[in-house]
């Protein structure tokens, strides 16, 4: 006889507030590492994500992911005309489940673990890119995800910094939070650090060739999607360049310009999950100018999401909980 079968399941709802309390800064930043480790020896998994076009708002993102007993997927959006009528730029939701059973888990807010793996991919390719001694950070883009990043570089020891955005609140608003030396500043300013994050909308570039010094680790995270770019030609192709995954960002990332214009081809691009399991070279010398190019990966958010999930189940974090 069929064991009866109760249909319904109950799953927790993580909001924004409690994505950010299950899962600290040093502990995104090593999620995330172990990730782009995993994705590199082939045992996570993740199919490029599909752009979906809502001109002239923006685009949603579905991103899905496969890793441990988990599988993933983020519907999230970036609709860069938001902040002006008060809206964050990047929302949605993040739906994880069992991989054995195909039932979902959890629902996460897509705004937080956004952020959260955004920002500590910055600190992650930080400290395997930039020059040992490499301390200072320049933040150019200081929204919600130039904030993150920030904050995981700072957890993870680096600073002081400078916050450049022609929004002077939110760069004063993040330097006074980080304290300790973080001051506002010009893009000159935040171009001198050791480690310069762009995190605009890309619609301009904020990276010239004339702006590159020996030694300086680039950050290009705000370049995600097709028609995006931070840093001109010239500049991307007089750096070593690496990506976080070649087939996003020759079509949808920092490198896409360069790619298309056939100036940069995949032999010389790469990837950071090769640097970070030791099967590939990084920082080519100390004089080397580095540039990573972010277009943010679902593998990311599965480390995130999982980490959050854990967090949940050992009760160090409530959520409400849904019938399904
Ligand atoms: N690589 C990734 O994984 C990833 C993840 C999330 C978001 N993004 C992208 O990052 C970008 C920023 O996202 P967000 O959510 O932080 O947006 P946001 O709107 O919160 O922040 C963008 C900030 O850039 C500032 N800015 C605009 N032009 C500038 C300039 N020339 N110099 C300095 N600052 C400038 C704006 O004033 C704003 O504060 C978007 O393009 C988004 O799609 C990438």
């Amino acid at each position: 006889m069929a064991a009866s079968m109760d249909a319904s399941i109950e799953i927790p709802v993580l909001d924004h507030d409690a994505v950010l309390a299950a899962v600290g800064p040093v502990a995104a930043i090593d999620h995330v590492g172990e990730a782009f480790v995993r994705h590199h020896h082939g045992a996570w998994t993740m199919p490029p994500k599909v752009y979906l076009d809502c001109a002239p708002y923006g685009d949603f993102r579905a991103m899905p992911a496969r890793g441990g007993d988990f599988a993933l997927l983020k519907w999230v959006t970036s609709f860069p005309g938001n902040p002006a009528r008060g809206l964050a730029t990047v929302n949605g939701v993040v739906c994880l489940s069992d991989a054995r059973t195909g039932l979902p888990l959890a629902l996460l807010d897509a705004r937080a673990v956004t952020a959260l793996r955004t920002g500590a991919v910055a600190a992650v390719a930080a400290r395997a890119l930039a020059p040992a001694g490499a301390r200072t950070v320049g933040i150019i883009g200081c929204g919600l995800n130039g904030a993150w990043a920030a904050r995981c570089l700072h957890a993870a020891g680096y600073g002081p910094g400078v916050c450049t955005d022609p929004r002077a609140e939110v760069a004063r608003e993040l330097a006074a939070e980080l304290g300790g030396g973080w001051r506002v500043g010009e893009r000159s300013a935040s171009l001198a650090c050791d480690v310069v994050c762009c995190v605009t909308p890309g619609s301009e570039p904020v990276i010239d060739a004339a702006d590159l010094r020996p030694g300086l680790h680039l950050n290009m995270l705000g370049a995600d999607g097709p028609g995006k770019a931070e840093a001109t030609l010239e500049a991307v192709v007089a750096c070593a360049l690496f990506c976080d995954e070649w087939a996003q960002a020759a079509h949808g990332g920092e490198l896409t310009g360069a790619v298309a214009a056939g100036l940069v081809t995949r032999e010389r691009v790469t990837d950071l999950g090769a640097v970070l399991a030791g099967e590939a070279a990084g920082r080519p010398g100390p004089a080397a100018v580095t540039l990573f190019d972010s277009t943010g990966l679902a593998i990311q958010d599965l480390a995130i999401a999982a980490a959050a999930l854990e967090a949940w189940r050992a009760g160090a974090v409530g959520a409400q909980t849904v019938r399904l």
